[in-house]
C-alpha cells in the first residue's frame, strides 16, 4: 500500500531532537514499521512536489495542522486510489471535509492527543495578556526599567469573568485548570450543552446567545473547530460587543476571527491583547498584521507560531495515535469512533457544527 505523510522540515533540531517526530526527518517514527509491513511510505514537504505526489496513486495520506497540506476537493478528484486521510494531531479543517463526504474518503484525527497541551497553552496566554507579560520582558531585554509602563495595563486574572467558545475538550480543560485561579465566573458558548454534573465541575455557565455571551467576558478564549459556522465568527460586529478592552486568545484556528477586525479592534483598544497560536494562512507570511499589531500602549500581542499542540510530550501522542489508526486501517479493524471525522460517505462527528 502506497502511504503518503506531508510532514515539515525540522532541519537541525530534528536531527538532533529524535523526539521532534512530526518532521520530515523523523517520519513520525513509523517508517522502519511501514517498510517492515512491506508499504511504500513517501514522505514529502509541504511544497509543490507533494502535490504531485499527491495527484498520483496514494491510499494514505497523513497531515499535520502544524503545516499543513492543504486537501482540496480538486486534489480529491484527481487522487482516485485515496481511501483515507489521517491527522497526526487535532483538527481537519485543512481537509475539504465537505468533498471527503462526496468522494467517501475517510477523514480520521488522533482525538485527545493534544488536549492537555493546548489547554496549557491558553492559560499560559491568558495570564501572558492579563498580566502583560512581553511588553516586560521586553523591556528587560532593551535593559530598560520602568515598572509604571509595565504596571499600567497589567491586572490579576482572579475576579475577571472568563468564557470560551466551545467547551469540548480543551474548552473544558481550560475552565477546569482556571478552577483555582478564583475568577468571577466561567461561562461556555456551546451548542452542546455539558451534563449538569460537568459544568458544576468547572464552575461553568452556559450562555446561548453568543453576543450576550461576549458582552459578558473578561477573558474569550476560542476553542471550537474550524468549520462553516466558525469561519470568520469573531469580526467587527462581534467585536464591537466585547466589554471594551477585553482579552482575546484564540488556539482554535485563525481564520475563526477575521484578520483584520481583530488588528483593528486591538489598535483602538477594544481589545486589550490578543494571543494565540494559529494564523488564517500557515506559515502565516512574514507581513501578516497579527505579528506586530498592537495594542494603544504598546503591548498586547501575545502570537506565536502554531506549537500549542506539538510539544514533544504531544508528539508522542500524535505518532502513536496515528500508528494505531494506520494498524486498524491495514487490519480491516474497527477505529476508535472518537477520531473518526468523515466515515464512509457521511460525518461521524457531531463538533464541525451543527448539521
Ligand atoms: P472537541 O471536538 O472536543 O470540542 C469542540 C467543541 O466545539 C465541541 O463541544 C463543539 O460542540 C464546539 N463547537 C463547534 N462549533 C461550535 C460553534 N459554532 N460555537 C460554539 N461551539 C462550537 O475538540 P477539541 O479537542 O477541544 O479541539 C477544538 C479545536 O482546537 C480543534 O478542532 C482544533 O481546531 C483546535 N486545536 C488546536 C491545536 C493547536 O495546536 N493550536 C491543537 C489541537 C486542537
Amino acid at each position: 500500500m502506497k502511504v503518503l505523510a506531508i510532514l515539515y522540515n525540522g532541519f537541525n533540531a530534528a536531527v538532533k531532537e529524535p523526539r521532534l517526530l512530526g518532521t520530515v526527518e523523523n517520519k513520525l517514527g513509523i517508517d522502519k514499521w511501514l517498510a517492515s509491513r512491506g508499504h511504500e511510505f513517501i514522505v514529502s514537504l509541504v511544497s509543490f512536489r507533494w502535490y504531485l505526489e499527491f495527484s498520483f496513486d496514494a491510499e494514505v495520506v497523513i497531515t499535520t495542522p502544524f503545516h499543513p497540506g492543504y486537501l482540496t476537493r480538486e486534489l480529491m478528484e484527481k487522487a482516485k486510489n485515496l481511501k483515507i486521510c489521517i491527522t497526526a494531531g487535532v483538527g481537519s479543517d485543512h481537509i475539504d471535509l465537505n468533498a471527503a463526504v462526496d468522494h467517501k474518503i475517510q477523514v480520521l484525527e488522533v482525538t485527545g492527543s493534544n488536549v492537555v497541551s493546548v489547554a496549557e497553552h491558553v492559560v499560559m496566554n491568558i495570564l501572558t495578556l492579563v498580566r502583560n507579560f512581553v511588553p516586560a520582558h521586553e523591556m528587560i531585554e532593551r535593559g530598560d526599567w520602568q515598572v509604571s509602563d509595565i504596571a499600567r495595563n497589567a491586572f490579576d486574572l482572579e475576579g475577571k469573568v472568563v468564557g470560551t467558545i466551545g467547551a469540548g475538550r480543551i474548552g473544558y480543560r481550560v475552565l477546569q485548570r482556571l478552577v483555582p485561579f478564583d475568577c468571577k465566573e466561567h461561562l461556555y458558548y456551546d451548542y452542546a450543552k455539558l451534563p449538569v454534573e460537568r459544568e458544576q465541575a468547572i464552575k461553568a455557565r452556559r450562555v446561548e446567545d453568543i453576543e450576550e455571551f461576549v458582552s459578558q467576558c473578561d477573558v474569550v478564549t476560542v476553542n471550537a473547530p474550524l468549520h462553516e459556522g466558525t469561519r470568520g465568527l469573531i469580526n467587527e460586529k462581534l467585536l464591537s460587543k466585547f466589554k471594551p478592552g477585553a482579552w482575546l486568545v484564540n488556539t482554535a484556528r485563525g481564520a475563526i476571527c477575521d484578520t483584520d477586525a481583530v488588528a483593528a479592534a486591538l489598535k483602538s483598544g477594544q481589545l486589550r491583547g490578543y494571543a494565540g497560536d494559529v494564523w488564517n494562512v500557515q506559515p502565516a507570511p512574514k507581513d501578516h498584521p497579527w505579528r506586530t499589531m498592537k495594542n494603544p500602549l504598546g503591548g498586547g500581542n501575545g502570537m506565536t507560531p502554531h506549537y500549542s499542540g506539538t510539544t514533544l510530550d504531544a508528539q508522542a501522542r500524535y505518532a502513536a495515535g496515528t500508528k494505531s489508526i494506520l494498524e486498524n486501517y491495514f487490519e480491516g479493524r474497527e477505529q476508535e469512533p472518537a477520531n473518526v471525522i468523515v466515515g464512509h460517505g457521511a460525518w461521524a462527528t457531531k463538533a464541525y457544527g451543527q448539521r
